[in-house]
């Protein structure tokens, strides 16, 4: 259990999520509304009995039924009916700024246009901007369980639209796909200018880290827990002000970690790391944000003054430009 001064300070404290792959919004009601809408029939006939089979032991197992899950998604409107529903949640968690990830591959693979994946959640995103005053930036993910010829050729059809990227990413299967599979996509993606983030240390070892930062030269790390293996890495992180993108209810559920408590927040907090709390896959992990703000609070029974760095580390972590984050910054300091 968690006191109403902690549960209030969460849902008043305005935060940024930087972490988050807006395919893993997809909550099962929107799920069958769409499939039924495009006439295709899923596997799982109730909402209920789709919902039941979100129990993973490992991250292959989720990402089996994620990419199937996106599978609905065919048109403009799929995309922008997905994305505005994951902003409409952020509306109600004072979510004020999101980094939203999409994986163009799990689309282009299936004849969806990347044109059609772009626009819908384009579309939303500037409609909760001109609405709301939700601040965004999108940043497509590279599929590490495809080649890194493949990654090439989506990064350059991406180039089309590279007013509407901040940054590239890598995510997918972590084991078996380490990041000098992707070291000359990522610097073809910087030398066009672009940020870079990658998964690392999630299921796979420290080393994926240390490789993501020397061989990626990324700007931020999601997940990054497995950190905790390596003394120097994390003296490293904590030198560099590198961030760790942290995905509480994702490790659990994914069984990263057995317990919430195992996670390593307050050895990275006490290490003066720059760690954020992010949903990752909200739909299919069991909450958003504030969920997994409130998970590590019961498991770590944290002090609101704990709870104001974290929500500040993540605007100093975000994209954002130094003005806007100093804004939030003093916001968050004046919050009782
Ligand atoms: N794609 C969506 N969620 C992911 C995760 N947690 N790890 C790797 N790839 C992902
Ligand atoms: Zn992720």
């Amino acid at each position: 259990m968690i006191t109403d001064a902690q549960n209030n300070f969460i849902l008043a404290v305005p935060k940024a999520e930087l972490h988050l792959h807006i395919e893993g919004s997809f909550e099962p009601e929107l799920l069958f509304k769409i499939a039924e809408r495009n006439g295709i029939s899923l596997k799982y006939k109730t909402v209920g009995k789709l919902r039941n089979a979100y129990q993973f032991n490992n991250l292959q197992e989720f990402l089996d039924i994620y990419y199937e899950g996106a599978n609905v998604l065919l048109y403009e409107q799929d995309f922008y009916d997905l994305t505005l529903a994951y902003l409409e949640k952020c509306r109600e968690q004072n979510v004020v700024h999101a980094e939203v990830f999409f994986d163009p591959q799990t689309h282009t693979q299936r004849g969806v246009s990347f044109e059609t994946v772009v626009n819908g959640i384009q579309k939303a995103l500037d409609k909760a901007n001109k609405e709301w005053g939700i601040t965004s930036c999108l940043i497509p993910n590279f599929l590490r369980h495809l080649s890194e010829d493949e990654a090439i050729k989506t990064f350059k059809e991406a180039l089309q639209f590279r007013e509407l990227f901040i940054g590239f990413g890598l995510d997918s299967s972590e084991k078996g796909n380490p990041p000098a599979k992707f070291e000359r996509v990522f610097k073809m993606v910087h030398d066009e200018g672009f940020l870079s983030v990658a998964h690392a240390g999630e299921e796979g070892s420290a080393q994926n880290v240390w490789d993501s930062l020397h061989l990626l030269k990324v700007a931020r790390i999601d997940h990054g827990v497995r950190s905790v293996d390596d003394e120097l890495l994390l003296d490293e992180l904590a030198r560099i002000q590198v961030p760790l993108t942290v995905c509480p209810l994702s490790n659990l559920k994914l069984k990263v970690v057995q317990q919430m408590k195992e996670l390593p927040l307050r050895t990275l907090l006490e290490k003066n790391i720059l760690v954020t709390i992010n949903s990752d896959d909200p739909a299919y992990f069991g909450g958003y944000v504030n969920e997994n703000y409130k998970a590590i609070t019961e498991a770590f029974d944290l002090t609101t003054d704990e709870l104001r760095i974290l929500a500040k580390n993540s605007f100093k972590a975000s994209f954002m430009g130094e003005t806007e984050k100093e804004k939030w910054i003093k916001r968050i300091n004046e919050i009782e």
